[in-house]
């Protein structure tokens, strides 16, 4: 089992118990979660349990080199009939953008599923108004399929989404990480 995926300046290590408090903290903190992700609220309790679930795919937490926690990168099956597909998504603490962290941990998560699950396909969607989250996307080869329309319900209102997705004979192979063990 990998415990640490490497990139230049950041890393991507797979959440612990002695993340939870932290964890929590962030996701009970709609800065974090920036204003156009839904709203939502979690006890530590509820929290760690999802973290016990074995059948639950962990969050990743998004850290420098000097081993500060910056943010997380999460990845969860998308159901399909015929298949699966995977989606991400993604936060950084507000004082950490704008650095090319993001962009970064998105490279790495991409490499890593590419290279150790089966799937054709990464999706990920975002708030038509959520420039910095589109460009990520785009520098990482994700394309823009379209928009779902009345997506999702937050803050009193029916929000859209546009979804991108990579396959897997886009990505061209790893651009950050050689291999994972
Ligand atoms: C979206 C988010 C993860 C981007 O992370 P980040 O580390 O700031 O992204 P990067 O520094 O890699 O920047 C990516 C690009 O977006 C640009 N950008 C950053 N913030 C921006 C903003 N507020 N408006 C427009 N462009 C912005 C950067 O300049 C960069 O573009 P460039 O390479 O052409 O210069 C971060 O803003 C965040 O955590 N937001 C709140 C949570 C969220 O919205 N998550 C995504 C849900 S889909």
């Amino acid at each position: 089992m990998f415990r640490l995926l490497e990139g230049k300046n950041v890393n991507l290590r797979i959440i612990e118990k002695e993340d939870l408090p932290l964890f929590a903290e962030w996701f009970n903190k709609p800065e974090v979660f920036g204003e156009y992700n839904p709203l939502h609220q979690g006890s530590r309790t509820d929290i760690e349990k999802m973290l016990e679930n074995p059948n639950e795919l962990k969050p990743f937490i998004i850290g420098k080199k000097d081993g500060s926690k910056i943010g997380f990168i999460s990845h969860f099956y998308v159901l399909h009939i015929a298949g699966r597909q995977i989606e991400i998504g993604y936060s950084l603490v507000p004082n950490e953008r704008g650095k090319g962290y993001c962009s970064e941990a998105v490279k790495i998560m991409v490499d890593y599923l590419f290279l150790s699950k089966d799937v054709g396909r990464i999706q990920a969607q975002t708030d038509p108004r959520n420039i910095a989250s589109q460009k990520v996307l785009e520098k990482v080869g994700f394309k823009k399929e379209g928009t779902l329309r009345r997506n999702f319900f937050t803050r009193g209102e029916w929000r859209d989404a546009y979804i991108y997705s990579i396959l897997r004979e886009e990505w061209k192979g790893p651009k950050v990480l050689t291999k994972v063990t």
